[in-house]
C-alpha cells in the first residue's frame, strides 16, 4: 500500500539560486533560513510596495530520508503549487520541471535516491513573470506572489500503481443510481502477474456497493460500474451529501495500492432558461475570489482556505464562487463540496494571449486543472478561455476539445468582456460592466472626447444594470448565459470610505443582482469581487490594492457585504444592517437619507428619541428580483442645526421582534473586543495551522466607530506567532490579523493594546 509523507517542514530557503546550490549540502550551505510550507518567497507589506519585490528566483533545499524498505518501490515528490516555474533536483541530479503556478505536479525520484543514507532535494523556484507562461506576457490585475506556497508530499507506491480515479454519476436523478469509475494504472506490469481493480462505494464507514474488474487495457485503463443503487441522497446546496469511492489495485490477489475520492450525486445544467441543479432552477448569486491574503499572498494553509469558503457561504449567503482567475487550493474546493457552495473554476490568464508555445501551455493548463478537480461535485462549470481575451478560433477550439476529452459531464464557459464574441463553449459567460449609475453620461458631459477612452462601455453605460443577452451575444436566439463580473473597477470602495460612497457601492451590487434575478434568460450574476486584493502598479488605487471587494483583504465587511448576507433566510440567520454611520453631517447636505437597511426581516420600525418614526417594508417595487430587497427610508424630519438623536431599529419576522439595534448620537470608545475565528488549532497538521483574529473598538451601544484610526500593538506569545506587523492602525476601529502555530502544543496568548482604552483586548487559542 502507498505511503504518503508530508514534506512541509524544515525547508532551507534562500532568495537566490545558482546551479551550485543543487550540489552543496544543506548542512554546510550558507545564506539559507529555515522555513515551513506554505511559504511566500517574501513577506510583503499590506500595501505600497514594489510590484517587482516578489519576482525573483529562489532556492529551497531539504533533506529527505529514504527508508531501505522502499527499494523496489516507485518514489514521487508531489508539489501542490509552486509559483511559477520550478526545476527539481535530487542529490544534485535533475528530476523534473513544471511550468505554471496553479496546478500540481509530481517528479519521479525513484532512480535518483540512495536507500541507505541522506538524500537532498533542491528546488529552483522562478517566481518571475515569465512571458512564456499564462497568465503572463502583458499586464494582469492581480499579483501572483512567489515560492512553494502549497504542500509537498513524498509518495511511495508499488512498482505498478494507481495514477488516476475519475468517478461520474450519470443518471443521478433516477431512483436507481449508478457510479462509473475510470481508473488509470501506471508503472511496470508483468505478463506473469494477475491484476485486478476494485471500487467500493462508502457512506461514512458503511460499504454500499462494490465492483471488480481484471480487464486492464494496454494503456492501463479500467472502467468499472456499480448500478441499481437505492436510497442514495443527492448532493444539494442545502444538504451536500458526500459519498466516498475507494479504489484498490490487486496484484496476484494482494492489495498493492489504494486511492479514494469524495463524490456527490447531482446534475448541473445551463440552459437558455437558466441554471438547473438537480432539475431545479437556481438563480446564481456569486462573487469572484482571489486566493490572496495580506503579507503572505497565496501562502495560506488548509484552515484559512476552508474558512474563505465558509465566509462566502455562511457570512455572505452566496451560492457560487468563481475562482478568478486560476485553479485554487484543493482545500478551498473540498470545503465547497462539504458545504454545498457551487464553483466556476477557470484556467490562469488575463486578457492577453501569447504565442503558440504559450497557447499550448494554456491547453495544458485546462488538462491539469480538470484532471485535478473533476471529482468535485461543487464544480459545475469549467472556464476554458483566458479571462477577457479576444476571440481566437483555433486556440479556443483546442481548449474546449481538451475539456470535453476529459469531462463530458460538465459545461464549459469562457469569460469574455467583448460583445458578439464567438461562442464555442456551452455557456456565454460575460463580464458586464455596463452599470455605472449614470457616471459615464456625466463624464461625457464634461469631457469632450470621453467615448474615445472608454472602449468597453462608451457612453451607453448608465443606469441600466445589465444588458439584454442578445444585445451582448449578437445572436437571434437565447443561449445559456451567465454574468461573471460586474461592479469592480467601476466603483472601487474602501472599507473606510465616505458613507455615501459605501452606500452607493452596496446599491450597485443590489441593482445588478436584482436585474440578473429578474431576467429569466440569465443564469445569475457573479460580482467583482469578494475580497480586496493586491495588484500591479497598472491597476488599483496606487497602493497596489484593488479595493473592489465587498470585504477588505482581512475579510472585514463593507456595507456591500450585507447586500449578499441579507439574502440568507431569516430562519438561518436574522440580518438587519442599516447602511449608515448614523451621524448628522457625514453625508452631503447632512442627515442619513436615503437610509438603506439590508435585511431579511419582513418589516423594520425606526424609533428616534423614544418616538416611532414609522414602520418600513422591503422595497419590492424597486427590487422585485431579490428575495429580500432592502428597506429604503427616504424621508426624515429635521436638518442641519437640529438636534441629532439616538435611533433604534427593530426588525420583525412573522410579526415578532427578532432583532434590535441602537445607534447613538453621542458616541465615545467604550469597549475593546477580540474574537478569533477558531479557538483550537492543530499542532501536527500536515502544515502549520492558522486562524484569523479580529479586534474592534466599539461605542456604548456596541457599534463600530468608522473614523477611529488609533494605533494598536499586538503581542502574540506561547505556541504560535503573528503573521504581519505587530504595530497596526485600527482602521475604522477595527483590525484583523492571522496567527500561526509553531508546531508545539500549548496555548497561544494574544493581547492587543490601544492607547485610548485602559484594558487590552485578549484571547487564548488552544493548540492541540
Ligand atoms: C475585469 C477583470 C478582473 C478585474 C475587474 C475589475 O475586467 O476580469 O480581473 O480586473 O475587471 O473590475
Amino acid at each position: 500500500m502507498r505511503t504518503i509523507l508530508p514534506i512541509n517542514d524544515s525547508w532551507h530557503y534562500k532568495p537566490s539560486f545558482t546551479l551550485e546550490d543543487t550540489t552543496t549540502s544543506v548542512k554546510t550551505a550558507e545564506g539559507f533560513e529555515l522555513v515551513n510550507l506554505p511559504h511566500a518567497n517574501v513577506e510583503l507589506p499590506y500595501n505600497y510596495f514594489s510590484d517587482k519585490q516578489h519576482r525573483f528566483i529562489s532556492c529551497y533545499k531539504r533533506e529527505l530520508s529514504i527508508r531501505p524498505e522502499w527499494a523496489g518501490e516507485q518514489l514521487f515528490l508531489d508539489f501542490e503549487g509552486v509559483m511559477n516555474y520550478s526545476r527539481v533536483f535530487v542529490n544534485g541530479l535533475f528530476a523534473g520541471e513544471h511550468k505554471g503556478g496553479y496546478t500540481p505536479f509530481s517528479v519521479d525520484i525513484t532512480s535518483l535516491v540512495s536507500y541507505n543514507g541522506d538524500n537532498e532535494v533542491t528546488v529552483m523556484v522562478d517566481s518571475t513573470e515569465r512571458p512564456d507562461t499564462p497568465p503572463f506576457g502583458a499586464q494582469i490585475d492581480y499579483l501572483t506572489y512567489g515560492g512553494i506556497y502549497r504542500e509537498v508530499q513524498l509518495r511511495v507506491v508499488s512498482r505498478c500503481y494507481l495514477a488516476d480515479l475519475f468517478v461520474t454519476t450519470p443518471n443521478a436523478l433516477q431512483e436507481q443510481k449508478e457510479v462509473n469509475a475510470t481508473v488509470s494504472i501506471l508503472g511496470k506490469r508483468l505478463a506473469s502477474e494477475k491484476y485486478a481493480v476494485e471500487i467500493r462505494l462508502l457512506d461514512g464507514n458503511v460499504q454500499l456497493a462494490h465492483a471488480t474488474a481484471d480487464e486492464i487495457s494496454e494503456e492501463g485503463t479500467v472502467c468499472l460500474q456499480v448500478q441499481n443503487l437505492a436510497d442514495i441522497e443527492l448532493w444539494t446546496m442545502e444538504s451536500p451529501k458526500l459519498y466516498q469511492v475507494v479504489c484498490t489495485l490487486y496484484q496476484n490477489g494482494t492489495a498493492v495500492d489504494e486511492v479514494s475520492t469524495k463524490i456527490g450525486f447531482r446534475t448541473a445544467e445551463f440552459t437558455p432558461e437558466g441554471f438547473f441543479l438537480n432539475s431545479q432552477k437556481v438563480k446564481i448569486r456569486g462573487l469572484n475570489r482571489h486566493q490572496a491574503y495580506p503579507y503572505v499572498g497565496y501562502a495560506m494553509p488548509e484552515r484559512a482556505q476552508k474558512r474563505d469558503a465558509d465566509v462566502l457561504k455562511y457570512d455572505l449567503g452566496l451560492n457560487l464562487v468563481r475562482t478568478s482567475h486560476y485553479p485554487q487550493s484543493h482545500h478551498f474546493l473540498d470545503r465547497c463540496d462539504e458545504i454545498g457552495l457551487l464553483v466556476f473554476e477557470e484556467i490562469p490568464g488575463w486578457q492577453h494571449i501569447g504565442d503558440d508555445e504559450w497557447k499550448a501551455q494554456a491547453v495544458e493548463d485546462v488538462r491539469q486543472m480538470i484532471l485535478r478537480d473533476r471529482n468535485h461535485p461543487s464544480i459545475i462549470l469549467w472556464g476554458v478561455r483566458i479571462n477577457e481575451s479576444p476571440d481566437d478560433h483555433d486556440f479556443y477550439l483546442a481548449t474546449n476539445a481538451m475539456a470535453k476529452s476529459l469531462d463530458t459531464t460538465r459545461c464549459a464557459g469562457g469569460v469574455r468582456c467583448i460583445a458578439n464574441s464567438e461562442l464555442l463553449e456551452d455557456v456565454y459567460t460575460m463580464n458586464d460592466f455596463v452599470h455605472d449609475n449614470g457616471y459615464s453620461k456625466y463624464l461625457a458631459s464634461v469631457i469632450k472626447d470621453y467615448q474615445t477612452y472608454d472602449n468597453t462601455q462608451g457612453i451607453d453605460g448608465e443606469k441600466l444594470a445589465l444588458r439584454e443577452q442578445q444585445d451582448v451575444t449578437g445572436l437571434d436566439h437565447d443561449v445559456p448565459y451567465l454574468v461573471t463580473e460586474f461592479c469592480g473597477h467601476m466603483y472601487p470602495t474602501k472599507r473606510y470610505d465616505q458613507e455615501e460612497r459605501m452606500v452607493e457601492h452596496a446599491l450597485r451590487h443590489t441593482r445588478v443582482q436584482n436585474a440578473a434575478a429578474s431576467m429569466d434568460n440569465v443564469s445569475g450574476a457573479i460580482g467583482w469581487c469578494a475580497f480586496d486584493y493586491n495588484t500591479h502598479a497598472d491597476f488599483g488605487s496606487g497602493d497596489k490594492i484593488c479595493y473592489h471587494g465587498v470585504m477588505d483583504m482581512y475579510r472585514i465587511p463593507k456595507f456591500a457585504a450585507s447586500v449578499y448576507s441579507s439574502q440568507i433566510s431569516p430562519e438561518e440567520k436574522v440580518v438587519m444592517e442599516p447602511a449608515t454611520y448614523w451621524s448628522r453631517g457625514e453625508r452631503s447636505i447632512g442627515g442619513v437619507i436615503p437610509l438603506v437597511i439590508y435585511t431579511n426581516c419582513d418589516s423594520i420600525q425606526l424609533y428616534c428619541l423614544g418616538e416611532l418614526l414609522g414602520t418600513y417594508y422591503p422595497d419590492t417595487e424597486t427590487y422585485p428580483g431579490l428575495k429580500h430587497p432592502p428597506v429604503m427610508i427616504d424621508k426624515m424630519a429635521g436638518g442641519w442645526g437640529n438636534k441629532w438623536e439616538d435611533a433604534i431599529f427593530v426588525g420583525y419576522v412573522n410579526g415578532k421582534e427578532v432583532i434590535r439595534r441602537r445607534y447613538l448620537a453621542d458616541v465615545v470608545p467604550t469597549s475593546f473586543t477580540m474574537k478569533a475565528d477558531d479557538t483550537t488549532l492543530c499542532a501536527n497538521a500536515p502544515t502549520w495551522d492558522t486562524t484569523r483574529v479580529e479586534v474592534s473598538i466599539l461605542d456604548q451601544a456596541g457599534n463600530g466607530m468608522p473614523f477611529l484610526h488609533d494605533p494598536a500593538q499586538i503581542v502574540v506569545e506561547g505556541a504560535g506567532s503573528l503573521i504581519g506587523p505587530n504595530l497596526v492602525t485600527l482602521v475604522g476601529g477595527k483590525a484583523a490579523f492571522w496567527v500561526k502555530t509553531n508546531r508545539q502544543t500549548g496555548t497561544i496568548r494574544i493581547s492587543v493594546t490601544t492607547p485610548r482604552l485602559q484594558t487590552p483586548a485578549t484571547t487564548e487559542i488552544l493548540v492541540k
